[in-house]
């Protein structure tokens, strides 16, 4: 399966599509099963969402929604944990039900691990499995924080984050040293079971990346290269992101 890439003059556009192809989804089917991611690329997606339920209607009252990955060590409270990310930049402002929404949670004990993340990995199964998965992408390729040498069969665990990660995080926590030095992830066999995939990739600094995942070879090296085995897979890109792809298409 080749995947495919549908290229936006710039990245408002490719949001406003992304946020019409998600209503027409939950209009479809009103308890939908969304994966969500967070960083720079999603927001704004997210601010189209809120935009829709504010003035179009588009309820989330019975969506359920699960991330991909949350850091360890901070708090729900902390500024830069995704918890908050998520509220900050969607849950606060939509009429989604606290309990419909769930995260990894980044405050566990070492003993406690295991079973979060295969009781996280039950969660989703039990909801019916996520219908639409939102992603970004890495420097280094990565989905969710499934780094390079992560396996195409990996699943929910505790990961060990790159410094190339680590310094992408650094300006929003002051310096590379506040940044967490592990996560909890969902693995790369579970982002696969999703029925439908929408990576999101924006700027000039993803060009390389994007296009080593969408012609190069599938590749532990590069874990959005994983996304070529999917059935249902889409690259949504402004023309930055896209540059090296029509280079080589
Ligand atoms: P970004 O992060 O959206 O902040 O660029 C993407 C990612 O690391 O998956």
């Amino acid at each position: 399966m080749a995947i495919e890439t549908i290229i936006f003059p710039d990245a408002e556009q490719a949001a406003q599509q992304v946020a019409k192809k998600i209503q027409q989804l939950i209009q479809r089917k009103p308890d939908a099963v969304l994966g969500l991611a967070t960083g720079g690329t999603p927001l704004l997606l997210y601010r189209e969402l809120i935009r829709m339920h504010a003035e179009e209607g588009l309820s989330f009252a019975q969506v359920r929604t699960f991330n991909l990955d949350e850091y360890e060590g901070l708090p729900p409270d902390h500024p830069e944990s995704y918890w908050s990310f998520m509220q900050r930049n969607l849950f606060d402002h939509i009429d989604i039900s606290p309990g419909n929404y769930h995260l990894p949670s980044g405050m566990l004990a070492a003993d406690a691990v295991t079973e979060h993340c295969e009781a996280y990995e039950n969660a989703i199964r039990a909801a019916g499995g996520i219908d639409f998965q939102i992603l970004g992408i890495g420097r280094n390729g990565h989905i969710g924080f499934n780094e390079p040498g992560s396996t195409i069969s990996s699943r929910t665990r505790r990961v060990t984050l790159c410094e190339v990660t680590r310094a992408d995080a650094a300006p929003a926590f002051g310096s590379i040293e506040q940044v967490p030095t592990h996560a909890i992830s969902m693995g790369c066999a579970t982002i696969l079971e999703a029925q439908e995939i929408v990576l999101l990739a924006f700027g000039e600094h993803k060009a390389e990346i994007v296009a080593q995942a969408v012609c190069g070879e599938v590749s532990e090296n590069v874990t959005a290269s994983y996304l070529q085995t999917h059935q249902h897979i889409h690259f949504y890109l402004d023309s930055a992101a896209a540059r090296d792809l029509r280079d080589s298409m």
